[in-house]
C-alpha cells in the first residue's frame, strides 16, 4: 500500500498528541504543517523520529497541493474557514485521499451541517476524530464480551465519564471561542463511547437511535473568586462576565430500531477533578455481565519525595494534564495508544487508501453535536429534551445555547 502523506492544520497540544501516536503506525509520513504559531519543535519531532521531512505551509491551499490527507487539529471557532479553504483547495485541483477533523465537529449544528455539506459537495472520505471509541481497552471488552452480549442481550446502561483539572490554552475557557464549557469540550468524547458501549455487535455507530436527553450544567470551581482571579491571569478570560460550565452530567435513551428496547448512555464530564490528572472511565452493565474501565489504574506508579520534587522536568511527561509532581504518582507510558490515537489514524488510513470514510465520519460528528445541542437546552430549559419531536429538531438546527452566546451568568452560579 502507498504511504499516505499528513498535512496538519494546526501545531499545538493534539497536533503533538499524534505524532506521539504516528510513531506506531504504518504507512503515513507528516509532509508539515499550517499553524499560526511556529512549528519548529514539531517538525524537529518529525525528523528525530522518522515521521517525515516535515515542514512549515504558508497557508492550506499550499498545503493541500502536496499531501494526501489534510488533519484539522486546529482551534474549534476556525472550523468552517478552515473545511472551506479545504474544499477550495480541492475545487483549485488538490488530490485529497481524505480529511480528518478533531472533536468536536462543530460548536453547533449550523456550523456542522455547513461544514459536512461542504466536504460532501466534493466528495472526499471524512473521518471524525473521536479517539475514545478506537481504545484498546474499550474495543477489548467488547470482543471479550461478544459472545455473553450475543447470548444475552446488548448492554442496557453504560455510564462513561472524562474528568480532568480544566485545559491547557485560554481559548478552550472561552465559551464564545470554544464553543462552551466541558460540555462542549468533553461532553462529545462521552456521548460518543457510552453510545458506541451500547452498541449491538456487528452494528453500525449510529444503528441506536437516540430518543431524549437530560441534562445538567455548573460552575463548580472556577466561578469562585480565588480561581476565577486565577483563569483572569493566567488566560485574560473572565469568568465573572463571560462564565462556562466547569461540571456537566446527564443521560440519553436510546431505542433499538429492531428491538425497540431502551437503553441509556450516562455521562458525566468536569475541569474541577483535581485529582492526579486525566481520568478516563466507562464501565457498561447488560443482562448477568458488565466491563469497567479507569485510566488512572495503570500497571505503574512512581513515587517521588519532597527532596527530589525539584528535578523534575516535565510533569506531562507522566500523565497528561497531571496536577502534582510528587508523592506516589501515576504514570501512563503510552497515553496515545491508551486513549486510541494510535487506532484511530490505523482506521481512518485503511479506509482512504480503499477510497472510503472512516468507521466514524463526520455525518457520526454531527449526530454528536446535536446531542451536545440537545444536552445544553436539556439544562438550561430544566426539562428533558424529546429527540423524536421534528418541532425540537428544527429549534436545535439553528440554537446556540446561551453559554455559548456569552451569557452563561444566565444559568450558571458565578460566587
Ligand atoms: N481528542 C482529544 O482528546 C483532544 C484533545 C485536545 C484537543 N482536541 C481538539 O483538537 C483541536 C486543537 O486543540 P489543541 O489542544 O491542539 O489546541 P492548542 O491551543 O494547543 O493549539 C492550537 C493550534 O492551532 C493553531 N491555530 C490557531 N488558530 C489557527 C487558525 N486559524 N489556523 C491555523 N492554525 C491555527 C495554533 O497556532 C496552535 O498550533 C481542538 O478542536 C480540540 O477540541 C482533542
Amino acid at each position: 500500500m502507498a504511504t499516505l502523506r499528513y498535512g496538519f492544520i494546526g501545531g499545538g497540544f493534539v497536533a503533538a498528541f499524534h505524532l506521539r501516536a504516528l510513531r506506531e503506525v504504518r504507512g503515513v509520513e507528516v509532509a508539515g504543517f499550517y499553524a499560526l504559531d511556529p512549528v519548529d519543535k514539531l517538525i524537529a519531532y518529525c525528523r528525530e523520529h522518522g515521521l517525515g521531512e516535515a515542514k512549515a505551509y504558508p497557508n492550506i491551499r499550499e498545503m493541500a497541493k502536496e499531501v494526501d490527507v489534510i488533519a484539522i487539529f486546529a482551534p474549534n471557532y476556525a472550523r468552517v474557514e478552515h473545511v472551506e479553504e479545504i474544499v477550495d483547495a480541492v475545487k483549485a485541483g488538490a488530490q485529497l485521499k481524505g480529511v480528518i477533523c478533531e472533536k468536536p465537529l462543530a460548536r453547533n449544528m449550523k456550523e456542522g451541517r455547513r461544514i459536512v455539506e461542504l466536504i460532501r459537495s466534493v466528495g472526499v472520505p471524512e473521518a471524525y476524530f473521536e479517539n475514545q471509541v478506537h481504545m484498546k481497552p474499550v474495543q477489548a471488552q467488547r470482543l471479550q464480551l461478544r459472545p455473553v452480549m450475543e447470548a444475552m442481550g446488548p448492554p442496557t446502561l453504560a455510564r462513561s465519564g472524562e474528568e480532568h483539572g480544566g485545559p491547557h490554552s485560554a481559548w478552550f475557557w472561552d465559551p464564545v471561542r470554544q464553543g462552551g464549557g466541558v460540555l462542549s469540550d468533553m461532553g462529545c468524547h462521552c456521548l460518543a463511547v457510552s453510545w458506541y458501549a451500547l452498541t449491538p455487535w456487528g452494528k453500525p455507530p449510529r444503528f441506536l437511535q437516540p430518543q431524549s436527553v437530560w441534562a445538567e450544567t455548573a460552575l463548580l470551581k472556577w466561578g469562585q473568586p480565588r480561581w476565577r482571579q486565577e483563569l483572569l491571569n493566567r488566560y485574560g478570560v473572565d469568568y465573572s462576565k463571560t462564565p462556562a460550565e466547569d461540571f456537566a452530567t446527564g443521560m440519553v435513551t436510546y431505542k433499538n430500531p429492531e428491538t425497540g428496547q431502551l437503553v441509556k448512555g450516562q455521562f458525566t464530564v468536569s475541569w474541577m477533578y483535581d485529582k492526579q490528572g486525566l481520568r478516563l472511565s466507562l464501565d457498561g452493565i447488560g443482562p448477568g455481565y458488565a466491563f469497567e474501565m479507569n485510566t488512572l489504574r495503570s500497571p505503574l506508579e512512581v513515587f517521588i519525595s519532597d527532596a527530589a520534587a525539584a528535578s523534575i522536568l516535565d510533569t506531562e511527561l507522566a500523565l497528561e494534564k497531571l496536577q502534582a509532581s510528587r508523592g506516589l504518582l501515576c504514570v501512563q507510558p503510552n497515553e496515545a495508544d491508551l486513549y486510541g490515537y494510535t487506532d484511530e489514524h490505523r482506521d481512518a488510513l485503511a479506509a482512504f487508501q480503499q477510497g472510503r470514510s472512516a468507521l466514524l465520519d463526520w455525518e457520526y460528528g454531527l449526530e454528536i453535536t446535536r446531542l451536545t445541542m440537545a444536552a445544553y437546552l436539556s439544562a438550561e430549559r430544566g426539562t428533558r429534551v424529546d429527540l423524536t419531536d421534528p418541532a425540537t429538531n428544527q429549534l436545535l438546527e439553528t440554537y446556540v445555547p446561551l453559554i455559548q452566546q456569552g451569557r452563561g451568568a444566565e444559568v450558571l452560579q458565578v460566587l
